[in-house]
């Protein structure tokens, strides 16, 4: 049996990219391991000096809080990612994964430059040093299955000197909820080689997350049962989703109510209520890219239907937010021309800033598209963003007053894209009289009184609620 070089006694963290994944997940290793010392790392100067700041780069309920208790303590964020590679047995590996924009796989798979330059990094800085100690690298990011394998081998091949063992520790934080997902998560993978040395490096990870997450939800695997569970847990989340948006438009054309209909799906012990909420449409930096992935592998490993079945969810959630869409152009009398709309919400969720792949987009592009007039309102979400995700072509046909009420003054329709629970306490009445008439709204959360705005006098619209709805063809 070979022998296994031991890890020392005293742990030391790092964690390369601070971002939504690495910044929460590393703070709250830090607030239950008081006496582990976790650097942050990244390469972008600003992000790290936001860390640093009052103003942290994300928005994130409970994060602030977490970050003030360990900060200076036994949490570190720095730009210094030589040092602490140098400084830390555990690496943790937490860059962006997109969706390839060019090349082979192009709008599917998962660009791994920045894991890759990551990789070489951690090799070099090994190779470098004089401490010869072993390290353990551990995949964060969401990668596609056998990239543990890929990058080991890279990393062997460039640094013969240092004992690098690839762990794979998918995260399955979700955001807005982050900080409660992260104290107390359902589970906690750690995949890794079967030898003894990947053995050792999977028990020395396990025992930091064992200090605040019970034992039998700490759960060891083989490396790529850990990265396929990631990809395929995201699939399953986001099918549901696809699977009740479907229901919603047969609501429409029944006269059924996709509430209703979900309640009585969910309560069935095997299915389970969560998940089951009819929306605009998913967004997400996650479920679309984790997906195309998925068809990406499934095809590279010649299984076409099955990619085919996966690429489904992704084509249902592009028609639910198409549809959306459509349905505000043609209940407003087939011309939205010039007419204000107030889009409520931006983020893909509430309770976070993040934009990425949010439905607001393409709701907006169709919207403008048409040459409506918008004016969009997010509690978390800037113009300068807004601008970053339509372009700034777009922006002539779009103002952003920064106050909610100030948006929907005058307008035609409102839209509700995100859920945010403000959106519920407005005041309904003295927007309607506000409006021009009749004034229209379209809420693609379900999360408004509808029969109370309907006395008030809007005519109202939402996903899968057939019975009050006109007929309208949204074909
Ligand atoms: P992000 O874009 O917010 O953060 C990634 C950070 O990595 C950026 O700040 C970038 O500057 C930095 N970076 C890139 N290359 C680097 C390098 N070589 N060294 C140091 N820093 C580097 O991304 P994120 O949302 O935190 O996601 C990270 C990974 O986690 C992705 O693979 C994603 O799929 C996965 N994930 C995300 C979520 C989520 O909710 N956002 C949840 C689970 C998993
Ligand atoms: C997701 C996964 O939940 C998480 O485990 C993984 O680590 C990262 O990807 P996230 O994208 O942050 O998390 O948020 P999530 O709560 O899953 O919501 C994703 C999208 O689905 C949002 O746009 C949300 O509004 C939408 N959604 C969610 C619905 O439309 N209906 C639902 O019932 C649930």
């Amino acid at each position: 049996m070979p022998e296994v070089q031991p890890y020392p006694e005293r742990v030391k963290i790092c964690c390369l990219g601070a971002g939504y994944v690495g910044g929460p997940t590393m703070t709250v290793i830090a607030k239950f391991c008081p006496d582990i010392k976790v650097t942050v790392c990244d390469l972008n100067e600003k992000r790290i000096a936001a860390w640093n700041s009052d103003s942290l780069p994300i928005y994130e309920p409970g994060l602030k809080e977490v970050v003030d208790e360990s900060r200076g303590r036994n949490l570190f964020f720095s730009t210094d990612i030589d040092a602490a590679i140098r400084d830390s047995t555990i690496i943790f590996v937490s860059v962006n994964t997109p969706t390839k924009k060019s090349g082979v796989g192009a709008g599917e798979a998962a660009d791994l430059t920045y894991w890759e330059l990551a990789a070489r990094q951690i090799a070099a800085v090994c190779n470098a040093s004089d401490d010869k100690s072993p390290k353990i690298i551990v995949e964060k990011s969401t990668v596609p299955v056998k990239t543990a394998d890929a990058m080991a081998q890279v990393m062997a091949a460039s640094c013969l000197s240092t004992n690098l063992q690839v762990l794979s520790n998918p995260e399955f934080l979700a955001e807005g909820t982050a900080m409660d997902d992260l104290f107390r998560p359902d589970r906690v993978l750690v995949g890794g080689a079967q030898t003894p040395q990947g053995l050792a490096a999977i028990d020395y990870l396990c025992k930091v997350y064992r200090r605040w997450v019970p034992t039998e939800q700490v759960l060891t695997m083989n490396l790529w049962s850990a990265e396929l569970s990631k990809l395929t847990a995201n699939a399953f989340l986001a099918q549901r989703i696809s699977s009740i948006n479907s229901v919603s438009s047969l609501c429409e054309a029944t006269g059924a109510n996709v509430a209703e209909v979900a309640h009585a799906i969910g309560v069935d012990t095997r299915i389970g209520p969560k998940f089951l909420k009819a929306s605009v449409g998913f967004g997400g930096s996650c479920f679309q890219k984790d997906i195309l992935n998925l068809v990406y592998i499934c095809r590279s490993f010649g299984l076409p239907e099955v990619a085919q079945y996966w690429h489904q969810v992704i084509l249902m959630n592009d028609h639910q937010k198409n549809r959306f869409a459509k349905k505000i152009v043609s209940s407003m009398f087939n011309t939205v021309s010039g007419k204000k709309i107030a889009i409520l919400g931006f983020a893909f969720k509430k309770d976070t800033g993040d934009t990425r792949e949010t439905p607001a987009i393409d709701v907006c592009k169709a919207l403008l598209q048409e040459r409506a007039q918008l004016s969009i309102f997010d509690p978390e979400v800037s113009r300068e963003q807004i601008t970053v995700e339509l372009g700034q072509e777009e922006m002539e046909l779009v103002e952003t007053p920064g106050d909610v009420n100030a948006s929907c003054a005058g307008a035609h329709a409102l839209a509700i894209i995100t859920e945010w629970d403000v959106f519920k306490s407005l005041d309904y009445q003295r927007i309607y009289e506000s409006m021009s008439k009749p004034a229209f709204i379209f809420d693609g959360r379900n999360m408004l009184d509808h029969d109370k705005l309907e006395e008030m006098g809007f005519k109202v619209f939402t996903i899968g609620k057939g019975k009050k709805q006109p007929d309208i063809d949204d074909s």
